[in-house]
């Protein structure tokens, strides 16, 4: 059996791009592998958070993994500052890490250009997202492209320590899907769908009402050629659409470009819209069934028991391996 690990940041409007990037794989990999999920709290105070309004956002993420499939009997379900280990052990890597490679992370230089000064948060990020996936001894971290540079350097990390002292960690792997690996603003297909965006019409949220599903869809930028054809150069806008369509109706793209043969982009978005409702009228029912119950609180609670069980076990090695404490 393969440990698998994987994160969410408890930053609201959980979207699209999140579910058909991770969270789907989350579900698929629980049933032949040992899963761990994560709603990474510590991450999200890289930025400035209202304590209150984090908390919520931490218990729907930890809702919504449970609405969208994964299996607190299968899988552990916990919350990041829950278990110390994370940032015992981001301390220890952050002493192996070097600034060269941390001011090359795209995130860190997106989120800090034009800024005299970042948080050193912001800066030490993807060593916290390290020690997430070290702690464990993951050997696949199921995420979008988006974090393949983050993935990278907690290899880097994992090799250096393993060639410099004891073979302390498991190398993990990131496991990327074809077609959802990196969903494209409804908006601006330029752009990653994101939580942040301003315009909420760039993405769909988990539990957008069909009202707004359809309209964001039927706003969708694409082109003034027409032809439903998938072309990520030349036709980004329509190209992602076909993306969303094909995973979340398990239709091969060749199959939907066949099926709107002719068609315009007008019946393609008309049809998108019934697919992603049906896709989120089951999440939507489980989420409102599960985010106020006690349930919730007695997963999040075990988890991080499991959890922390299995990091104390990785730290004692770690610990003994870099010569700390007695
Ligand atoms: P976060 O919270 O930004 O996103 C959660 C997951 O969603 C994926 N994702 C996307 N996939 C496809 N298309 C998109 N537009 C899109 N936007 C987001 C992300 O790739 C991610 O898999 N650094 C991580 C959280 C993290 C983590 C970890 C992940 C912390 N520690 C350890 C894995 C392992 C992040 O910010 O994810």
């Amino acid at each position: 059996m393969k440990r698998v690990f994987s994160g969410v940041q408890p930053t609201g409007n959980i979207h699209l791009g999140n579910y058909l990037g991770a969270l789907k794989q989350f579900v698929e990999l629980q049933e032949e592998n040992e899963c761990i999920y994560c709603i990474v709290d510590m991450h999200a105070i890289t930025v400035p958070q209202d304590p209150k309004a984090l908390r919520e956002h931490i218990l729907d993420v930890a809702a919504l993994y449970l609405a969208v499939g994964v299996d607190p009997k299968k899988s552990i379900v916990f919350v990041q500052s829950d278990v110390p280990g994370h940032a015992e052990l981001s301390w220890i890597l952050t002493c192996c890490s070097h600034t060269g490679e941390l001011s090359r992370m795209t995130q860190f230089k997106s989120k800090s250009q034009n800024k005299e000064s970042a948080p050193t948060g912001l800066f030490t990020y993807p060593v916290l997202m390290a020690a997430d996936i070290l702690l464990y001894d993951t050997d696949i971290v199921p995420v979008g492209v988006d974090q393949t540079q983050h993935i990278e350097l907690c290899r880097d990390l994992a090799i250096r320590v393993n060639n410099t002292r004891k073979k302390t960690f498991i190398v993990p792997e990131g496991r990327y899907l074809k077609e959802g690996a990196r969903i494209m603003a409804l908006d601006d297909p330029s752009k990653k769908m994101s939580k942040s965006a301003e315009n909420v019409h760039s993405r769909i949220s988990l539990l957008d009402d069909e009202a707004k599903i359809k309209k964001s869809i039927m706003k969708a930028t694409t082109d003034s050629d027409g032809v439903v054809k998938f072309d990520a150069e030349n036709k980004p806008g329509i190209s992602n659409l076909l993306n969303i369509y094909s995973v979340l109706s398990g239709m091969s793209v060749e199959e939907l470009e066949k099926k709107y043969e002719g068609k315009g982009y007008g019946d393609f978005k008309k049809d998108l819209v019934q697919v992603t409702v049906d896709a989120l009228k089951p999440i939507k029912a489980r989420y409102e069934e599960i985010r106020h119950s006690e349930e919730l609180l007695e997963i999040l609670r075990d988890g991080a028991k499991r959890a922390g069980e299995i990091s104390e076990k990785t730290m004692k090695r770690v610990k003994e391996n870099f010569g700390l404490g007695f």
